[in-house]
């Protein structure tokens, strides 16, 4: 194991901050960007995962696990694969890289990013809606999707900067966290030459059994392998502790989309007091409602 390695990654802190946290986020400035490609179904193209992981294979036990009209909800992940061709990663790309400009500085999970993604690019906003695109998705994980509807929290593009001098910093990692959202994917965006360390990893155990410090040598921590720009993971977020490990040089960028299963509505894990200190405390309360209104 080399040093950076063995660095302690820590657990998020959900502390009272969370509260200071959403007094502080400004409103952003959302104007969508401009020459952008024009988004085509014929982009998607889905290759299979190696692995697939359940619940179950991690120790959630069958109670636990939710069901509609023979449907079970029970995929926890979902290891590395495409959804789309080269065409599409390459239009993909172009739309990232413009993303990538207006991104802000974070001090919740990531050092920075760009939340509510579609509101910015026509490109992922039709992706996300296109019928093909959540009907493979969908078949993918084994129950019905749609693009998450509280839109600040459904795509967000992350990016991380490295700082050689603070390897712990919170702009080189992301701590060992549970997303707000169940159903999530991960995409690459960067060349992974152009990086080092940032590794994407995971807790292989239910989440009640993660434990306030996690040891780097803890052999539950599992290593994503993605190996170029739009190599895709899915993960239950909400139930799947995950961290990156310091980036030690470059810099690193993730496009994250969230979806939701509306048979499912109830067991939707989003709690406001995750929302409140990414996206502000009045424009999650104006979201919340919403959603709450429209699905509840
Ligand atoms: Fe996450």
């Amino acid at each position: 194991m080399s040093n950076f390695e063995a660095i302690e990654i820590p657990k998020i802190d959900k502390s009272w901050r969370a509260f200071v946290q959403s007094f502080r986020q400004p409103k952003p400035v959302i104007q969508k960007i401009e020459k952008e490609p024009i988004w085509k179904s014929r982009y998607i193209s889905l290759t299979k995962p190696e692995e697939i992981l359940t619940l179950v294979d991690v120790g959630y036990k069958a109670e636990e696990i939710n069901q509609y009209a023979g449907k079970k909800d029970d995929t926890l992940y979902l290891s590395k694969f495409r959804f789309l061709n080269e065409e599409g990663i390459e239009k993909l790309l172009a739309v990232t890289n413009q993303l990538e400009k207006l991104v802000v500085p974070s001090s919740y999970i990531v050092g920075h990013w760009l939340r509510g993604v579609e509101k910015y690019s026509q490109f992922i906003c039709d992706m996300m809606r296109d019928r093909k695109f959540l009907k493979e998705l969908s078949q993918m994980v084994g129950v019905s999707l749609i693009s998450h509807p509280i839109q600040d929290a459904a795509v967000v593009l992350n990016k991380l900067i490295a700082s050689p001098k603070k390897l712990d910093n919170k702009d080189n990692l992301a701590a060992w966290h549970l997303d707000g959202m169940n159903y999530v994917f991960i995409i690459l965006l960067s060349e992974p030459r152009m990086f080092e360390g940032g590794e994407l990893i995971y807790y292989r155990k239910h989440k009640n059994l993660f434990p306030n410090r996690v040891s780097s040598s803890d052999r539950a921590i599992h290593t994503i392998n993605l190996e170029k720009p739009g190599d895709t993971i899915f993960m239950r977020g909400s139930h799947l502790y995950h961290a990156v490990r310091p980036l030690i040089s470059g810099e690193r960028k993730t496009l994250i989309l969230s979806f939701f299963c509306p048979p499912l509505a109830e067991f939707d894990s989003n709690t406001f007091w995750h929302l409140a200190p990414a996206d502000g405390l009045i424009p999650t309360l104006e979201n919340w409602i919403k959603f709450k209104w429209s699905f509840h």
